[in-house]
């Protein structure tokens, strides 16, 4: 089974997927997490990337679709897949859906994370994230304890990260890109009759159990 996972910025996708991935052993798909790693290579085109990312902008579609194609036509992932952060628009949504019928799969459920945007900001203001697994926290209400809190043993050498477009005025202009760009494509979704509200201002568990209810459901 695939699935989306959609809401603004600091609506908890990272969140919710990484507790898939452990335990429904399912793979994730952040464009995000793909960009930031782009970002590291110190590439003329992390240098691209890094502006846009900073500006609260979307990357270019191309760039988007041909990271994303490169995983859908992984046999390994083969409807296994959450879509984090992606599609972000319009094109990207019928992008995708053209490319999972060219690999013969589709999307089961879109779980639309509902939040209040005067949450957002401090969600966003007090994440960090493990230096090895990427598994986000939160200075104000979720910070590690142990290493069992992070995906592997390995990470018990962690640093806590913040990221570079986690500041007051990017986070402003990525909810605007998100209200004119990508809530639009819910009611892409709403036609198919897959998007599921999940109520995301509840705490991180509780947002767990409703997703994975769903899922039992399907
Ligand atoms: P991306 O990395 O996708 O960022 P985003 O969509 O802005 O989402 P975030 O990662 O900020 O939030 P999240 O919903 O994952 O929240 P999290 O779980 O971390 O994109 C970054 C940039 O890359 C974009 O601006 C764009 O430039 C580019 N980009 C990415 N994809 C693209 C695409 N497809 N096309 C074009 N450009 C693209 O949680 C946030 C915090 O809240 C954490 O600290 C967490 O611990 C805490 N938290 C989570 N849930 C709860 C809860 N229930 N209660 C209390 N705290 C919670």
């Amino acid at each position: 089974m695939n699935v989306i996972i959609f809401g603004p910025p600091g609506a908890g996708k990272g969140t919710q997927s990484s507790f898939l991935v452990e335990k429904n052993k399912m793979f994730q798909l952040s464009t995000g997490d793909l960009l930031r790693a782009e970002l590291k290579s110190g590439s003329n085109l992390s240098r691209q990337l890094k502006e846009i990312m900073d500006s609260g902008k979307l990357v270019s579609d191309d760039i988007i679709n041909n990271l994303i194609e490169k995983k859908i036509s992984d046999p390994k992932v083969k409807d296994n897949i959450i879509f984090d952060g992606f599609p972000r628009n319009l094109d990207q949504a019928k992008s995708l859906d053209l490319m999972l019928k060219k690999y013969e799969q589709k999307i089961s459920v879109v779980f639309n994370l509902k939040v209040d945007y005067s949450i957002l900001i401090k969600r966003i203001s007090g994440r960090v994230s493990c230096s090895i697994c990427q598994k986000p926290f939160n200075e104000f209400f979720d910070l590690p304890i142990d290493p069992q809190d992070c995906s592997n043993d390995k990470c018990a050498k962690r640093e806590l990260i913040k990221r570079s477009d986690d500041n007051e005025s990017t986070v402003a202009n990525r909810l605007k890109t998100y209200d004119n760009q990508t809530l639009p494509i819910l009611d892409f979704y709403s036609t198919k009759g897959i998007v599921k509200d999940i109520d995301a201002m509840k705490p991180i568990s509780n947002v767990t159990d409703q997703i994975l209810g769903v899922i039992n459901d399907l």
